[in-house]
């Protein structure tokens, strides 16, 4: 102690005749100036200083990610690349566009209202004739996910519900007090799946991303009222996107942290170093989406309490699973509101809850918190404004939908469902690990089998499956695709389709293994070498675009009229 104390004497004085002399030099040179230049003066220096650390620390985004952009966004505007890009970008969207068109046969597009309406009859033939465009059979469980139950007795069940309610809206509980109970008890039977306490509450929403949407609105309204006026989230580089959808409409910056290269959970540690002041918000997934691994939620909560941050467990697609697995006799670990510091879980039940799409819940430890995403206008002429979640009006139906799905199938249903998809996803990880050439990536826990190859550009595979029939999910940094098992794999036969089609692929694939992918697996390996990821964003928008397209192939016009119907 002594020592630094000396130390710190001895600097003073060497520094000190310095600091006379600047102080002497400082104070001769303002001798000229009026007391108003020397405010002015500090006054335009201290701004210059402060707009300097705002453009390099204080943003969204980091500093690396905007002279990246700013880079491309110069390059792009060279005269030579602007054209070449544009003519590119115009092949691409006729590309898509064909692409969507080619599906179509001889079916024409409809512009216009029909002047008189068709009898339903003719409605009905309509929607057959539109209904025969779709080419994968998904009952024979061809597809990734998507179709989570689809047993006709549960539809038919469904669309009664349905039809009961059509013209109910949850905005209005007055006029529809059975809606707004059948909510209120979704709510609280979910409440229930995930252990809560009396004050676990939540709201129904319309989806897994609007249920993330509110957690990420309700966290960074809590940050703002707390004095965080520049709120971050952090969150597994696996997470959803919807938390980045989340972040971009919200305005919060969010932080993305690596994952573990072996188990695909993320990394706690780095998620610890993280975190600072401003951080509004924790996320784990259980489990996530691509490689089906569940994080280390206890210690993400461990985090969260030690340093007072909300933790939210992205149960959305495990919602109808997890809860279930240990009753169903699988091992899991704790992600729910047993464990202390989670503070919100979203839960889609249109996945394995087996309801119809349009429906999820975002659920809170406290009322505290969901408090934060209810939005009031006490002053709107229309009258006192209310709504608990993103939408305004609601589809009543689709909440006695969810409702019937939830109290059709019961406790023991769902055991029952989960001991199916459990058990299929393993026995397909097993059997697909031991195919020479591929290997399972991450833990297969719960729904969902990632495939990566050391030996091959994994791409081929999806691609000779598509051309079987089957629709898997690509997946990138690193190359992999996924299969997420449904109950409609999990028919007599289904995974041995699967895992036997898989095998003669990777077969085919093997005699010459250094051969170079085409179609899709071409255009996503290339996506992920393209450094400017805006040039990404700007071909998937193309897409999106090429989606709504009523261009019909000749462009002829059908002036309203259906095809074949004159
Ligand atoms: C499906 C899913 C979501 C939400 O997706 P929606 O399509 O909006 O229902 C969120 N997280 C995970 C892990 C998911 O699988
Ligand atoms: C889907 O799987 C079934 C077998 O389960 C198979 O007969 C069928 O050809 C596959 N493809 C399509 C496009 O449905
Ligand atoms: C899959 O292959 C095995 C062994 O070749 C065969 O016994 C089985 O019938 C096949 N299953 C299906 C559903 O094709």
């Amino acid at each position: 102690m002594e020592d630094v104390t000396r130390i710190a004497m001895d600097v003073l004085r060497t520094v000190a005749p310095y600091v006379e002399e600047a102080r002497l030099k400082v104070n001769a040179s303002c001798e000229q100036l009026e007391g108003w230049q020397i405010i002015a003066y500090t006054f335009g220096f201290t701004l210059i200083l402060v707009s300097i650390y705002s453009y390099l620390f204080d943003h969204e985004k980091s500093l690396k990610q905007r002279a990246t952009k700013s880079f491309f966004k110069f390059v792009k505007s060279l005269p030579i690349i602007r054209t070449k890009i544009a003519a590119e970008v115009q092949k691409n969207a006729k590309q898509i566009e064909s692409g969507f068109q080619k599906g179509l046969g001889s079916l024409k597009y409809v512009h216009k209202l029909p002047s008189k309406g068709l009898t339903e009859d003719e409605v009905m033939k309509e929607l057959d004739r539109y209904h025969s465009l779709v080419k994968v059979d998904w009952t024979k469980g061809n597809v990734s996910g998507a179709i989570y139950n689809g047993e006709e007795k549960l539809t038919n069940m469904l669309v009664k519900a349905y039809g009961k309610f059509t013209w109910t809206n949850p905005l209005h509980p007055d006029l529809f007090p059975d809606i707004r109970k059948m909510e209120a008890e979704v709510v609280r039977m979910c409440c229930s799946m995930f252990n809560g306490d009396e004050n676990t509450c939540g709201t129904v929403t319309s989806g897994g991303t609007e249920s993330i949407l509110l957690a990420c609105l309700a966290y960074r309204n809590r940050a703002r009222e707390n004095g965080i006026r520049k709120p971050e989230m952090i969150v597994p580089v696996t997470a959803h996107a919807a938390f980045d959808k989340g972040a971009d409409f919200f305005g919060i910056k969010i932080i993305h942290i690596p994952m573990d290269p072996v188990t695909c959970k993320v990394n706690v540690k780095k998620m610890k170093s993280a975190i600072t002041k401003n951080t509004c918000m924790l996320v784990g997934s259980a489990p996530q989406f691509p490689h089906g691994s569940i994080d280390d939620l206890e210690s993400i909560a461990a985090l969260g309490r030690r340093y007072n941050i909300p933790v939210h467990t992205d149960c959305c697609l495990g919602g109808f699973l997890v809860p279930f697995m240990e009753k169903a006799g699988f091992k899991v670990p704790k992600v729910d509101f047993r464990v202390p510091g989670i503070t919100s879980i979203s839960a889609d039940t249109h996945k394995y809850g087996f309801a119809p799409k349009g429906s999820s819940v975002i659920l809170y430890s406290d009322n505290e918190y969901r408090q934060y995403q209810f939005f009031v206008q006490p002053d709107w002429p229309g009258g006192i404004y209310a709504s608990p979640t993103l939408a305004g009006s609601r589809a009543g139906a689709i909440v006695a939908a969810c409702w019937a799905a939830m109290m059709y199938h019961g406790e023991q249903g769902y055991i029952e469902s989960t001991k199916k998809i459990i058990t299929t996803t393993r026995y397909i990880a097993t059997e697909l690990n031991k195919i020479n050439g591929i290997h399972v990536i991450g833990e297969p826990e719960v729904s969902v089998v990632a495939l990566a190859s050391n030996e091959f550009n994994i791409f081929r595979l999806s691609d000779a499956l598509t051309e079987k029939g089957f629709s898997l999910s690509p997946l990138q940094f690193p190359s992999s695709i996924h299969m997420c098992v449904t109950l409609v794999h999990t028919r007599p036969g289904g995974a041995d389709y699967f895992i036997n089609e898989t095998k003669a692929a990777v077969a085919e694939i093997m005699k010459d293994p250094k051969a170079k992918c085409g179609g899709m697996g071409a255009i996503y390996g290339l996506s992920q070498s393209i450094p400017d990821r805006s040039m990404v964003s700007q071909i998937v928008g193309l897409f999106l675009e090429a989606c709504y397209t009523t261009k019909d192939p000749e462009d002829s016009n059908t002036n309203g009229k259906i095809n074949g119907k004159h």
